[in-house]
Formats: C-alpha cells, structure tokens, sequence
C-alpha cells in the first residue's frame, strides 16, 4: 500500500500533538471558550494544524517541533475572557494582555524554548507592539486571524480536522468539546 506524503506530515503533526495531549495541564485550555462555541483548546489545535500545513505548502523551511507546540500554547491564558472576573478588566484589554498571560503560565507549566516564547507573545501583533521575529511566529501570527474568524462564524468549526489528528476515542471527545455561552 503507498502512503501519501501528506499522510506521513499528518504522523508527524500528530506525533507532536499527542504528547501534548498527554499533558493534564494542556487539557486545561479546554475548560475555555475562545470564538463562537470552540474552546481554546480546539482553536489552538487547528491554529497549529494550518499553521504547519501552511509551511508546508509554501515549502517554507521551520522549525516543525516549535511550530507546532507554539501553536498549542499561543493562547494558554486560562481563563475565560468572555466573563466579568477575568485578570483583566475588558475584552478589549485581553486583547493586549492575554499573549503576556500565556507565555507566563507556559514558562511555568512546559519547557520551551525562544521560538517558542516568540510566537505566544508576538501572535497578536501588530495589537501588541513587538512584531514577531521567527518566520514561525509570522504564520501563526497570520493562521491565528484566520481561524479566529472562522470560528466566530462557524457552528461545528473544525469537525473534520478533529478527526484527522485526535484518533483516541477519549481524547477526541475532549479536544471536540463545545461551549455555548447561552445554554
Ligand atoms: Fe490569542
Ligand atoms: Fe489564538
């Protein structure tokens, strides 16, 4: 049987993914809401797919590993910034802050390294002021944006990538998981 290419890249991503999933303090991300009803963790699954299928594409020579787990953890704020109590004090605080938040709570909870670092606190540019210095920190910089709008307008966001990466039956069932803010 011939494997595709795109299989095997597949593998590798989901190599990596899985041994964040492994991790309890990742599943975290999945307690939260991010846009419409994907919590963070599902946005930041599919920020780091596209991300990594993007580079891919475009032949684009990056660091896969850090991609990939700088992807995962772009938004590893935890909490939920669509309430009143939240460590900032509006939405559009959040904005500014919650790259800061994350990269403070990954520092505490995973080992990463200065790409890594780069893409959490530079993926909101040019909200924040710092641009990002890593070709990997501009694609997610630019992936981010994408999936963010999609998923303000998407009911069941992300179904088939869910699929794709998440073969574990209780995994896919977490990673899967839906909010909605009016139930
Ligand atoms: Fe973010
Ligand atoms: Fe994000």
């Amino acid at each position: 049987m011939k494997i595709k290419k795109r299989e095997v890249e597949d593998l590798v991503f989901v190599s990596y993914l899985e041994e964040m999933l492994q991790k309890k303090k990742f599943l975290k991300m999945n307690r939260y809401l991010q846009h419409g009803n994907t919590t963070c963790l599902l946005h930041s699954i599919a920020v780091a797919y596209f991300s990594y299928r993007l580079c891919k594409l475009l032949r684009l020579n990056v660091h896969e590993k850090e991609l990939i787990r700088g992807a995962l953890l772009h938004d590893y704020f935890l909490y939920d910034w669509h309430q009143k109590y939240k460590p900032c004090d509006d939405v559009g605080r959040h904005a500014f802050i919650h790259p800061r938040i994350a990269l403070f709570n990954a520092r505490k909870d995973f080992e990463i390294n200065g790409i890594e670092e780069d893409i959490i606190a530079k993926h909101m540019f040019p909200l924040t002021f710092y641009p990002p210095k890593y070709r990997e920190s501009v694609v997610i910089c630019l992936v981010d944006k994408m999936c963010s709008i999609y998923e303000t307008f998407s009911k069941c966001a992300y179904k088939k990538v869910t699929n794709l990466v998440v073969s574990d039956k209780k995994e896919r069932r977490i990673v899967g998981r839906r909010i909605n803010l009016y139930n």
